[in-house]
């Protein structure tokens, strides 16, 4: 877990770093594709089925108002001011690493910019919750409350989850709830927790694509994930790109960047 972790954060932050105003999401996917090989791991996103879809490309790239599962395709091209959700999901050694950021393309507004600072915060407050003995809906309750503290609307279709041999295990972990409520949380489980938020209308419908989950409002949605390792005082975040410390270190810097 520890090194497809390693390997599935290495590859997002590189591909986020190639993003350009002009590059078409097919051209990212493929760029995407091509860093998997070179480090030797494979998709977890192409393949996967839903009934009888199956996902077509290596990751999920999801512009503006595309809250989640993106495809990339030739037409769409990335342009100032967008936003997109690059989600990497990889299997190295059988064992799955899964991470999403949100990152502006070029200049983005101060009113989308808070929308990824927040979500990515309640990403923070979430993980902080995940803790043995300590409850789903502890992490639920911190994303929901830090979210709509700050005026956004957190996404009920798609949750978190239970990861390991495959992508989706048992706990559903959603960013909405109550403390105190759902499974328990025991050190070594390893989660993903994955808060989706829209700046003001939570509701979403399906593309025509059968993949992509728009916002019903038309306004950039944000999406930033890690997966971690359930522990005693601090989880042990596990997408943290080769050269980036050590999670603890990881954890407490963003956490205090946060509070500046
Ligand atoms: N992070 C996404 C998730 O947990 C990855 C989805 S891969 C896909 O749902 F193939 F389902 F799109
Ligand atoms: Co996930």
């Amino acid at each position: 877990m520890r090194r497809a972790g390693r390997s599935a954060a290495t590859i997002l932050d590189r591909l986020c770093s190639l993003v350009r105003p002009g590059m078409s999401t097919l051209e990212v996917d493929e760029a995407g594709g091509q860093l998997m090989k070179d480090m030797g791991v494979k998709s977890a996103c192409k393949g996967y089925r839903s009934g009888h879809r199956v996902f077509p490309s290596y990751t999920c790239l999801s512009v503006n108002d595309e809250v989640v599962h993106g495809i990339g395709v030739e037409e769409r091209i990335l342009k100032d001011g967008d936003v997109i959700s690059v989600d990497v999901c990889i299997r190295e050694d059988g064992m799955i690493g899964d991470n999403c950021r949100t990152i502006g393309v070029g200049r983005i507004s101060p009113e989308v910019e808070k929308l990824l600072k927040v979500t990515e915060e309640s990403l923070f407050k979430g993980m902080a919750q995940a803790l043995h003995k300590n409850r789903v809906g502890d992490v639920s309750e911190a994303v929901q409350k830090h979210v709509e503290a700050a005026g956004f609307a957190v996404i009920t279709n798609f949750v978190g989850h239970g990861v390991g041999r495959s992508l989706h295990e048992d706990p559903q972990i959603p960013n909405f709830g109550k403390a105190g409520t759902g499974p328990k949380f025991r050190k070594g489980m390893a989660i993903c927790i994955e808060p989706m938020v829209n700046m003001r209308n939570p509701q979403i419908r399906m593309a025509k694509d059968g993949w992509t989950a728009l916002a019903v409002d038309g306004m950039p949605s944000a999406h930033f994930e890690h997966t971690l390792l359930v522990d005693d005082d601090v989880p042990e975040i596990l997408t943290i790109p080769d050269g980036c410390g050590e999670a603890e270190q990881y954890f407490s810097e963003k956490l205090s960047a946060f509070a500046a």
